[in-house]
């Protein structure tokens, strides 16, 4: 058993933390504050190879493995959840899925523009009346020709407006359930394709998450990825690999939340002395400091999981369950730490415990995650 990092995974580290302080802190609060998402920054972590790090380099990728993934997703979060969860859309839920199973075609033309940062993409599966019952899409595509039309809404999409490129999961043949299933790949600006209002959300208000509505869109045949009735499984694969991603945003939440508890505690002082040499405050931070420890394991395994070709679909749905209850409860303890100004916006902590909710929520509520993980202990 190994539990040391290389060389690379360290400087991969290194760079993330870098850019996180560089780059995400200056502005994380006014973006936060105005719900803008964080443009610029996205194209510098583009730059960085940031946004397909698991992507073959013949692709425009990192050719990285999913610890590196993981380790700069945890840096990046512990600043700026906006930005990291983009990034984790583009790299876990739209390149892994294009590189696994797309057509040749389909990688020159839309993976590595993507791999690159060049575009972004987002992943379409939630619907007003298909979130964790993610089988029940109503959106629809009919084949016609060379191409199919396609009908429907989606919501709650991440990168929105900001995606060129959007993987759409659509109900082809109703009658088959969920192996009447299809994902396809649409771009951004085709007739019929209208992308909808901004949601105004509790936390990560920087990532631009919005309803998309398709109305005839005329999607060609070759943009289909595998075979029609594959869709269900490639969302379900997609998303194993995108709970790691999460579980990492999560533990960044928490390790952020953490760093900045740690740091006021040794410098506000009260009764005589800095709150860190006061019991009530050790606690807290040992309580912390364990918890996130617990959880960077998990994440970690997951991780390596995948890396070696292992199921990780279990290990995954572990990590993020555990990593984003971690998150709530560290970011909570965090403000407390601060006591009134923890209160604040100037001290970030109400930031991020305001972005750790969405982790018990996205890619799969913290209640979908116990379904997964005792299927798997039940199979
Ligand atoms: N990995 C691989 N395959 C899986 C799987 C997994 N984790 N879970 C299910 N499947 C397969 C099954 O093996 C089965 O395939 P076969 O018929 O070929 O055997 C098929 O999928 C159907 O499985 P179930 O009968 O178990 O399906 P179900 O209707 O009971 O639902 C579920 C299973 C786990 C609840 C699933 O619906 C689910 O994961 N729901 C949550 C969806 C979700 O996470 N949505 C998040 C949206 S994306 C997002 O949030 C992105 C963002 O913006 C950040």
């Amino acid at each position: 058993m190994q539990f040391q990092l290389t060389e690379e995974h360290l400087a991969v580290q290194e760079a993330a933390r870098e850019f996180a302080k560089t780059e995400l802190l200056p502005g994380v609060i006014d973006r936060d504050s105005e719900a803008k998402f964080p443009k610029e920054q996205v194209q510098k972590m583009g730059e960085l190879g940031f946004m397909g790090m698991m992507v073959k380099p013949e692709y425009n990728g990192g050719g990285m493995d999913t610890i590196s993934y993981v380790l700069a997703m945890e840096e990046l979060s512990k600043i700026d959840a906006s930005a990291s969860v983009c990034m984790s859309v583009n790299n876990s839920l739209v390149c892994w899925g294009l590189e696994k199973y797309g057509t040749e075609a389909q990688k020159e033309k839309y993976l590595k523009p993507l791999a690159s940062g060049e575009k972004i993409g987002a992943f379409c599966l939630s619907e007003p009346e298909a979130g964790s019952d993610a089988t029940s899409q109503r959106t629809e595509a009919q084949l016609n020709g060379d191409h199919y039309l396609l009908n429907g809404t989606k919501n709650w999409i991440t990168n929105g407006s900001s995606a060129s490129f959007y993987l759409v999961i659509a109900q082809t043949d109703a009658s088959k359930g969920h192996k009447g299933i299809s994902v396809f790949i649409v771009e951004r600006g085709w007739e019929g394709f209208i992308v909808g209002k901004k949601e105004d959300k509790l936390g990560i208000r920087g990532s631009d998450t919005h309803s998309l509505m398709f109305t005839d869109v005329k999607v060609p045949v070759e943009n289909r990825i595998g075979d029609e009735g594959f869709g269900f499984t490639f969302a379900m694969e997609t998303l194993n690999g995108g709970r790691i991603g999460i579980a990492a945003q999560a533990l960044g939440i928490a390790a952020g939340a953490y760093e900045f508890a740690l740091a006021y505690s040794k410098e506000r002082k009260a009764f005589g002395k800095p709150i860190s040499q006061h019991q009530a405050i050790q606690f807290k931070l040992a309580d912390m400091a364990t918890t996130i420890e617990a959880a960077r394991l998990l994440v970690y395994k997951a991780a390596w999981l995948k890396d070696q070709g292992e199921d990780y679909s279990h290990a995954s749905a572990m990590a993020k369950l555990y990593a984003s209850q971690v998150a709530m409860d560290v970011t909570i303890e965090a403000v407390q730490v601060h006591g009134g100004y923890g209160y604040v916006k100037e001290y970030h902590v109400e930031r991020l415990m305001r972005d750790a909710k969405i982790t018990q929520i996205y890619e799969g509520t913290s209640e979908i995650q116990k379904i997964v993980i005792s299927r798997g202990i039940l199979r």
